[in-house]
């Protein structure tokens, strides 16, 4: 029996009790066998809750590029680990190989290092689905420096609070980006931002739609000629174990958006041990997910997972709607894609269009389908399974968390026997649990509560970049001595998990978690507006989708609602991005409040998803007579 590769549901719980029977043992095999280490640990596991503090593998010493990268080139210097795909189909595609992979990364690392780029330091990617941002991501890993990738559906205000918060000094981004049939000026948006960035020195920008940017003598470079004259050997940069390797930011419910900060061996072990077998991934498979490398999915998933197993990953640049929504299959198709990993969103907006586009392809190669992002309903699950599958690619519903690094509730495909809805079994090592409203543990199956981890496992992100007390506040203080998800969950009655959402503040939408305070505090900052509050309403295809309660300072000038719509809108775009655009707002004399003065979401909730049989005793409410007029006014 291998503890690397599972292959039956007997090994998957024999393995799972013993990783969770004895984890540093477990984990100590594991990172043992299957990586390169310049130094091996001292300890494998030393934590505590309570502070929180977590660390793995402490003394050891390696390099995340070299287990990516350089272990593969004597066995498959000649595979293609990139396999990137364009926007636009016909400019076809491009295999770029683990020995090419090796010379850009260095080559890459060494234009970082002669800007005076050192280990520790911050360098925020703003770059879109083009292989300059793996490279540029492997190239940071390479010399140590910490990458901050934001994606580049960000808004400039979104990236400079980014790029300030972590204080990176570099930024590098793209002249601009492909989006099916639209183009998107990065570095306008980059100038933008960096007018707010006083520590930025340098830009180093590389070419894709080949517009006519301005470039800022000083700080500005382009990205090519200094490449070219970069030599293609680097030496790997000595990292300790827990030596940050990113910061990726996630919106919190409330404050400014958090950077989850993930450290080296332990996440480079259980992206790769997931990897490995979230997928069942074997020599030779070509592995896709359609994820942004901009979010955690695309870090784990995209890059580091899969180049860790030597596997050759797609990079896809484009839309699924580009040029047709037949894109997905055609990609599938055109490089036999074996296993598929993508959004519930993405699978309703292609289910709307029928099966016909699918039908259209050779989807014969897929083995394995996967989902992530938020809840797949059942609709979607059957859809895909049935249209996309053809009833004999399992599908993993996978649950995890750009907090979690590494996916963590899942079917493992041909292992675990699948049901629509839930992700079904924890991965091995993880020892998740739900927890009532007043912090006892629901024991046994058939509950539902909050969701909670009991016990570390190597890929959990270790603080919030330059706020500690954030990250004790947020995961670790709801429930003593467990990290606490903010989801909420049930187990049936064999113990598989159903997610059923968050039960804080965040609303995710096509993916894409957005926290209801920033979107409210940049609509207030409108000077018609007085207060506003969003909730989330089902959609067919977003998952969710913001409903806005604005009630207006005056009555007057600013009646004129489509405009202010309109408005409104646009400075949520500017301040953090087109995905947070409000798709209902309807303005209101005043918000439900409670005595203390605190907004009574639950209720403007219900009156969003269109249930007001129950709205719950609403007369010790501080203003009651306002719901009825939200109630009669509701879009
Ligand atoms: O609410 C859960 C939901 O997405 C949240 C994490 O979002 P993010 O940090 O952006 O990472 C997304 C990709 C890993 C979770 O707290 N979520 C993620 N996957 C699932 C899910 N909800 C239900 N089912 C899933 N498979």
């Amino acid at each position: 029996m291998s503890n690397y590769h599972i292959k039956h549901l007997e090994e998957y719980y024999q393995v799972y009790r013993k990783s969770v029977r004895n984890p540093e043992n477990f984990w100590e095999e594991i990172a043992e066998e299957h990586f390169l280490w310049r130094k091996k640990w001292d300890k494998v596991l030393e934590w505590d809750f309570s502070k929180p503090e977590v660390k793995w593998f402490q003394g050891a010493q390696l390099n995340i590029t070299e287990n990516c990268i350089d272990r593969h080139l004597a066995t498959r210097g000649d595979k293609t680990a990139i396999l990137f795909e364009p926007n636009d189909p016909n400019e076809g595609a491009e295999h770029i190989t683990y020995r090419q992979l090796y010379h850009r990364v260095n080559k890459f690392a060494n234009v970082l290092k002669e800007q005076g780029v050192k280990k520790g330091d911050r360098v925020c990617i703003y770059v879109p689905m083009i292989p300059e941002l793996a490279i540029s991501v492997l190239a940071c890993a390479r010399i140590g420096a910490i990458h901050s990738v934001v994606f580049a559906g960000f808004s400039a205000t979104a990236l400079a609070t980014r790029i300030n918060d972590s204080d990176c000094k570099v930024v590098i981004t793209a002249d601009g980006s492909f989006r099916g049939s639209k183009t998107i000026d990065l570095k306008g948006i980059v100038d933008e931002a960096l007018e707010d960035c006083e520590g930025v020195n340098t830009v180093l920008v590389a070419k894709r739609i080949d517009s006519d940017i301005q470039m800022k003598e000083g700080r500005d470079l382009w990205l090519q000629p200094l490449l070219d004259a970069a030599s293609d050997q680097c030496k790997a940069e000595l990292m300790q174990a827990e030596d940050p390797l990113f910061i990726l930011y996630t919106s919190g419910s409330t404050g400014k958006p958090k950077g989850m900060v993930h450290t080296t061996a332990g996440y480079m072990v259980y992206t790769a041990y997931s990897f490995k077998n979230a997928f069942q991934y074997r020599e030779n498979d070509v592995y896709w997910c359609t994820a942004d490398i901009g979010w955690i999915t695309g870090h784990s998933y995209i890059v580091y997972g899969p180049l860790c197993n030597g596997a050759t990953t797609v990079l896809f640049e484009g839309v699924p709607s580009y040029p047709d929504f037949g894109r997905f299959w055609d990609i599938v198709e055109k490089h036999k894609v074996n296993q598929f990993y993508t959004a519930p969103t993405a699978i309703r907006a292609l289910a709307k269009q029928g099966g016909d586009l699918v039908e259209k392809y050779n989807l014969s190669s897929l083995k394995v389908l996967g989902s992530v992002g938020e809840p797949i309903n059942e609709e979607a699950w059957h859809w895909y399974n049935d249209n996309v599958g053809k009833g004999k690619s399992p599908i993993i519903d996978s649950w995890w968390q750009t907090e979690t690094g590494g996916i963590m509730i899942t079917p493992i495909p041909y292992v675990t026997p699948t049901k629509p809805t839930y992700a079904t079994l924890p991965f091995i090592g993880i020892q998740p649990c739900l927890m009532d409203e007043n912090g006892n543990e629901l024991k046994g199956n058939q509950v539902e509560g909050r969701l909670c981890v009991k016990f570390p496992w190597p890929s959990i992100a270790r603080t919030i970049w330059g706020n500690h007390q954030r990250y004790k506040d947020t995961y670790f203080s709801s429930f003593e001595n467990k990290y606490f998800t903010g989801d909420g969950a049930l187990r049936d009655e064999v113990g598989y998990y159903r997610i059923t959402g968050r039960v804080d503040d965040v609303i995710i939408v096509s993916g894409h978690n957005l926290g209801t305070a920033p979107i409210e505090d940049a609509i207030n900052e409108h000077q018609a507006i007085s207060e506003s509050a969003i909730v989330g309403f089902p959609h067919d295809v977003k998952g969710s989708a913001l409903y806005g309660y604005i009630t207006l300072k005056d009555t007057g000038e600013y009646r004129k609602q489509d405009n202010l719509r309109k408005e409104i809108n646009q400075l949520i775009s500017d301040k953090i991005g087109p995905i947070a655009k409000l798709d209902k707002i309807q303005f209101t004399e005043g918000l439900p409040k409670t005595r203390s003065g605190k907004i009574m979401r639950r209720i403007l909730r219900k009156i969003a998803e269109k249930d007001t049989s129950n709205l719950g005793d609403i007369s010790t409410l501080l203003n009651p007579e306002c719901v009825q007029d939200i109630i009669d006014n509701a879009l």
